[in-house]
């Protein structure tokens, strides 16, 4: 059906305007590169339509979500000084740049969607690449969806509270759950409407990011530097502590590899993938430098460093009347980062499933509707759970943790990659001291906190990882299937009227 075929084009679309039918899903479309590590039956394929500019909102409008709305205190409370603060935001933003740069390698090198997956698979083969999946379905995709409908929740909910009284943790977490229900509900209905509210959001998000950088950049001409002028007062040099800050830092820049995710529709993905990462991530840099510096033109570290959602503090004394701006912004931003952040957990999902690699049932769409619900109810499910458990702090904590775990291994899989292919096409090709550098300083943040700081979630995370390979060795390297598997496989579609993709396209 070619009305089939044009819904699902876009099912993964960042897609701009309309192509034509049988362009969408064309699985040999003229422009599409050979895939090394694509499977058969891959019905899902799309056009290229990601060009440069799409590219760099892609990245920007999934790096900027909560993070510096939420971050900047716990920074400075681990950091203990307004220069050691910035210090940390700076080396986030180039770490981050650095580790983008070697997923640049990575993703021209081997174009197919899905990012660690696919590295993985080539590098290391499935059992890490299942492993990969297991844990970015269970944990890294909710606790990321978790984490940034707290903080909504948090800034909505602020806005109805008194200066000096903080919302019932029970009310916050019960509209995070709401923000989670309405986006879920989004992504079920329509991929278009997905992708509509996606681009408004990211419009709306860099407008609230502008009223906050020009009216601290007011306060700061005015001549309200004091904060600014004794930077390294009171400066930690706790390992742990300086780790755990990272954490805080790379929380707000998590996303610079989200374009890594969608290389099966990037235009020219071997010039487009290197330059749009070197011009996103320096200008979302450039921004939460500026955001931070405007923060501390009109609030104390200490008042910062207090303050339950600093940009609000921030509004309610720079813009006047105007202060419900910041509220509505920030709901705004994170809304559009959680829709982002489920809309590419479902990709993962069908990335993952063509190698059999999860539960069929997940990687099935919706038959009239063609999305991938189930899913997405799936994720949505853990991430309520999360939200219903945790607090922002250690689900930051707990996602850092684990997803640089996966980072790391990305760096290892390009330098193993080198030796082991050496042949392989490279259109860009980092200096190889890039990813060593990333592999080092993810070993760091690994280590460190749980020398330091240990925690609870850092041995929740390592179990599940590994819990990871009791269901490998059974269900994907024997494939074992029970008739009662069968049949819960058959009840879910009938419940949520799914299917494979493969018998929609046909
Ligand atoms: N950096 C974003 C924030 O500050 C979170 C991004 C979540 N990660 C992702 N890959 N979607 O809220």
């Amino acid at each position: 059906g070619n009305n089939v075929g044009k819904e699902n084009g876009t099912c993964e679309g960042i897609s701009e305007g309309e192509g034509s039918d049988e362009m969408v899903c064309g699985v040999g479309d003229g422009d599409q590169l050979e895939r090394p590590g694509a499977a058969q039956g891959d019905a899902l394929h799309l056009q290229r339509r990601v060009g440069l500019f799409s590219g760099v909102a892609l990245i920007v409008g999934t790096m900027i979500g909560s993070g510096i709305f939420v971050s900047p205190s716990g920074l400075l409370v681990r950091t203990g000084s307004v220069g050691m603060s910035f210090l940390i935001w700076i080396a986030c933003g180039v770490l981050s740049l650095l580790g983008a740069l070697a997923y640049a390698e990575l993703g021209t090198m081997n174009t197919s969607s899905g990012a660690e997956y696919a590295y993985f698979m080539d590098a290391f083969g499935p059992l890490p690449a299942f492993l990969f999946s297991w844990v970015s379905t269970l944990v890294l995709k909710p606790s990321q969806m978790a984490i940034i409908c707290l903080s909504l929740a948090k800034y909505s909910v602020e806005a109805f509270y008194s200066i000096d009284c903080d919302p019932p943790p029970i009310v916050v977490k019960m509209v995070a759950v709401l923000a989670i229900m309405i986006i879920l509900a989004i992504n079920c209905y329509s991929v278009n409407l997905a992708t509509s509210v996606m681009n408004l959001f990211t419009a709306a998000k860099l407008l609230a990011i502008a009223i906050v950088i020009g009216a601290g950049m007011y306060k700061l001409f005015e001549g309200n530097t004091e904060y600014l002028a004794r930077p390294f007062e009171g400066t930690t040099y706790s390992m742990g502590n300086i780790a755990t800050a990272f954490y805080t830092g790379l929380w707000a820049y998590d996303g610079w590899n989200n374009l890594n995710y969608v290389t099966e529709e990037i235009k020219n993905p071997s010039k487009n993938l290197p330059r749009s990462i070197a011009i996103a991530i320096p200008l979302v840099t450039i921004c939460y430098v500026l955001i931070n510096v405007s923060y501390l033109a009109v609030m104390s570290p200490a008042e910062m460093a207090e303050s339950e959602a600093v940009a609000v503090t921030f509004g309610n004394r720079v813009l006047g009347v105007t202060a419900w701006l910041i509220p509505v912004s920030v709901t705004i931003s994170t809304f559009g980062s959680a829709h982002g952040t489920l809309f590419a957990a479902g990709r993962l999902c069908f990335a993952a499933s063509r190698e059999g690699h999860l539960l069929n049932i997940l990687s099935y769409v919706h038959v009239r509707r063609l999305t991938p619900a189930p899913g997405l109810i799936f994720h949505s499910l853990i991430a309520v759970a999360m939200v219903a458990s945790g607090t922002i702090d250690s689900l930051i904590d707990f996602f850092s943790f684990t997803a640089w775990i996966f980072y790391g291994g990305a760096m290892l899989a390009l330098i193993v990659m080198r030796y082991t292919r050496p042949n392989f096409p490279r259109p860009y090709k980092v200096p190889i001291i890039i990813p060593v550098l990333v592999l080092v300083i993810s070993l760091y943040l690994i280590v460190a906190p749980i020398v330091d700081t240990p925690q609870i979630e850092y041995l929740y995370a390592t179990f599940f990882i590994l819990g990871g390979l009791i269901f490998y060795v059974p269900f994907v390297h024997y494939g074992y299937t029970s008739p009662w598997m069968e049949k819960f496989t058959v009840f879910c579609q009938l419940l949520f009227e799914v299917a494979p993709t493969q018998t929609l396209i046909g």
